[in-house]
């Protein structure tokens, strides 16, 4: 049985004392649930891998109430920390050189010398991690390869009986999962997400540098097919067929299709991206997707959608 806990002093004080025996708590972020287990006990990790059926050589990402508790995890360069301190707590996760003597299970890192670290913004995330007091390791709270889930009902539609407990804290804010940037040698993009990357290079003065391709066995979410619907899906559909179920964008899209936002919204659009998802999944129908402009968060959009219409 999988307990449903309130975001009040009784399911925060719960979820930290579940977290603390070793079990799975999945909780909600700025960006979406994560499905959360204590870094430093390797059982504890070990089950995320198994609660997701997840392939076990991918790193998980740290969550940590501050940048004070960073530092005890990783080593921030100048331009890590220069980054830490203009967007965190926010959807920003940045992997560093792994700090010495950091106690994090190897599981977490999947024998990697980095760490993927994260303060979130959302309050009941960080009410969890004040309680906790410790490094809380979580990829998102779905199925491997599964859409990644918004609010609390969609983690129990994948993980209900799977995991601890689900700290319920209303629909997540962002929508889609924090922008990685790797900063163990010129700052470079791994994955784009909630914080747009334009405000990232504006902050560094200068380009990222993008991820070698060597890299992305180590980054699920980077595979070609993730974040899939059972049903296919087709992108930049102008012209969607009768027995497709449309989600479009803008105020040009049909009235009667799943619209990510009528005013052409990028950070609506985000926000309702893996719900429309879902619903477009449970018509039964094909799925058909609107063009979604490339710039800000159109980035991690287009990115998302196009793991999702991947062959698989
Ligand atoms: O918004 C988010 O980032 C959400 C919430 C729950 O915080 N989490 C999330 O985790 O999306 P997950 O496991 O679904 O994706 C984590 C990504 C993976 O692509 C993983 O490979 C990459 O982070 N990652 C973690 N540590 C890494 C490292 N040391 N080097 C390279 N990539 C790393
Ligand atoms: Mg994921």
């Amino acid at each position: 049985m999988t307990e449903r806990l309130a975001a009040d002093t009784a399911g925060l004080d719960r979820a930290a004392e579940l977290l603390a025996n070793g079990d799975l708590v999945a909780f909600p972020t700025e960006t979406v649930y994560g499905l959360g287990a204590d870094a430093r006990q390797g059982a504890a990790v070990a089950r995320i891998y198994e609660a997701k059926g997840r392939p076990s050589f991918n790193p998980l990402i740290v969550h940590v109430a501050d940048l004070a508790m960073a530092e005890r995890y990783g080593c921030l360069s100048p331009e890590a920390w220069g980054l830490a301190d203009a967007f965190w707590p926010g959807p920003l996760t940045l992997v560093v050189p792994i700090a010495e003597g950091s106690g994090l299970s190897e599981l977490v890192t999947a024998g990697l010398s980095t760490i993927g670290l994260r303060v979130p913004r959302g309050e009941t995330a960080q009410a969890l991690l004040r309680r906790f007091d410790g490094p809380v390791a979580a990829p998102s709270a779905n199925l491997s390869g599964k859409i990644s889930p918004t609010r609390a009902e969609h983690v129990l539609d994948g993980l209900e009986g799977r995991i601890g407990a689900v700290l319920d804290g209303g629909a997540a804010e962002v929508g889609v999962e924090s922008t990685i940037i790797g900063c163990y040698d010129t700052p470079r993009l791994l994955r784009p997400g909630g914080l747009p990357t334009e405000i990232i290079e504006a902050a560094l003065g200068r380009p990222l540098a993008h991820a070698p391709e060597a890299n992305t066995p180590n980054a699920p979410g980077q595979l070609p097919s993730h974040y899939a619907p059972d049903a296919p899906v087709r992108l930049n559909v102008t012209e969607p067929g009768e027995a497709e179920c449309l989600i479009g964008f803008g105020p040009d899209a049909p009235h009667d299709c799943l619209n990510l936002s009528v005013s052409g919204d990028l950070v609506e659009a985000a926000a309702n991206l893996f719900e429309y998802l879902r619903k477009a999944d449970a018509s039964g129908r094909r799925i058909a997707v609107s063009p979604v402009p490339d710039h800000g968060l159109g980035r991690a959009i287009n990115d998302r959608l196009a793991r999702a219409a991947a062959p698989r």
